[in-house]
């Protein structure tokens, strides 16, 4: 047998151990798009931050795997707190929800009292729990639209799709200043260079990206928003500047179209990857199912209050 194979025959034999467990588990495993293209090929669902909380509460399963960073855990622990939460590997965090710490912030809201709090679904639960309405990036600028134009507003705690919502908005939100440690990170130089050499290209943008990126990009969304932008247009060349998992999707969902990662600035790497996503392997995966851990653990009375602004992103997202 040679390396290939046996690699092959490793793979195929962790996934058949996968599917068993789950089964014996009783459990579902949910995915999001920025996963090593295995993981997404093994979830019952994939999806963006918002599908993944939308799907959370309509599971029968008592227990889901999410493969995804510890807060998309935590939103489907707060949502169904009578479910085992299992991740692959606790240490997926985000550099995002890390730039807000709960007790910052609460002294941010509270040095700004009269103003409605927005939080991106990037924070950790505390955060949340300090929140009136979560967002994720598929529907800020809805759930935004529906409030007064005078309504006072803190948004945290991305500075990008903070300011990138304040711009098609025209609204004057106070942003918390924070940001997603891959999507900083494109490079505007090589993004002018792709676009030299692919001109019939499209730039597909996350607005986690700098607003000098996002006004070059042609399409600015989530990542289900980008994967259907793809799917949907005639266009048939993409420079996609996201976390590069979500190719993995894009490509086998239009495999007569090409699409072209971004590269970050001072790498000679082709495409930019989150380092926390890339933490969830096949083999953790199979761990976890196995071991019943790690688990998602949150406190009950932040439970509590982070469900409710969670719900009311749901309630007007439907
Ligand atoms: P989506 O809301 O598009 O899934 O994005 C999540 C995320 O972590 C972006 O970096
Ligand atoms: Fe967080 Fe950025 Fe990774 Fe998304 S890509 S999970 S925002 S660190």
């Amino acid at each position: 047998m040679n390396v290939d194979n046996y690699a092959d025959v490793k793979t195929e034999n962790l996934k058949e151990e996968i599917l068993r467990l789950k089964k014996e588990r009783n459990a579902v495993i949910l995915g999001h798009y920025y996963q090593k293209g295995e993981i997404q090929d093994l979830a019952d669902f994939i999806g963006d931050s918002l599908a993944l909380a939308q799907i959370a509460t309509k599971l029968t399963q008592p227990v889901v795997v999410m493969c995804g960073v510890h807060f998309m855990g935590e939103t489907v622990k707060i949502l169904c707190p009578e479910k085992t939460v299992l991740v692959p590997d606790l240490n997926a965090g985000c550099s995002l929800a890390d730039s807000c710490r709960p007790e910052e912030f609460k002294e941010f809201i509270d040095a700004h009292p009269g103003h409605t709090v927005i939080s991106y679904v990037n924070t950790s639960a505390a955060v949340k729990a300090l929140t009136d309405i979560v967002v994720t990036s598929s529907n800020a600028k809805a759930v935004v639209d529906t409030l007064p134009h005078d309504e006072k507003i803190i948004f945290g705690p991305d500075r990008n799709l903070g300011n990138y919502i304040n711009s098609v908005t025209g609204r004057d939100m106070l942003v918390w200043d924070g940001a997603c440690h891959v999507h900083e990170q494109f490079s505007i130089e090589k993004l002018v260079e792709l676009k030299k050499q692919h001109p019939a290209a499209k730039v597909l943008a996350h607005p986690e990206c700098k607003k000098a990126l996002l006004i070059l990009a042609d399409v600015v969304g989530s990542t289900a928003a980008l994967l259907k932008y793809a799917k949907e247009s005639g266009d048939k060349e993409f420079i996609v500047a996201t976390e590069s998992g979500i190719l993995h999707q894009m490509r086998k969902e239009c495999p007569d179209k090409t699409f072209i990662p971004l590269p970050p600035d001072d790498s000679s790497c082709a495409c930019n990857d989150c380092n926390f996503m890339k933490l969830n392997t096949l083999e953790k995966l199979r761990d976890c199912l196995r071991d019943m851990s790690p688990a998602i653990e949150v406190d009950e009375t932040i439970i509590d209050r982070a469900r409710q602004p969670i719900v009311r992103m749901l309630e007007l997202s439907k």
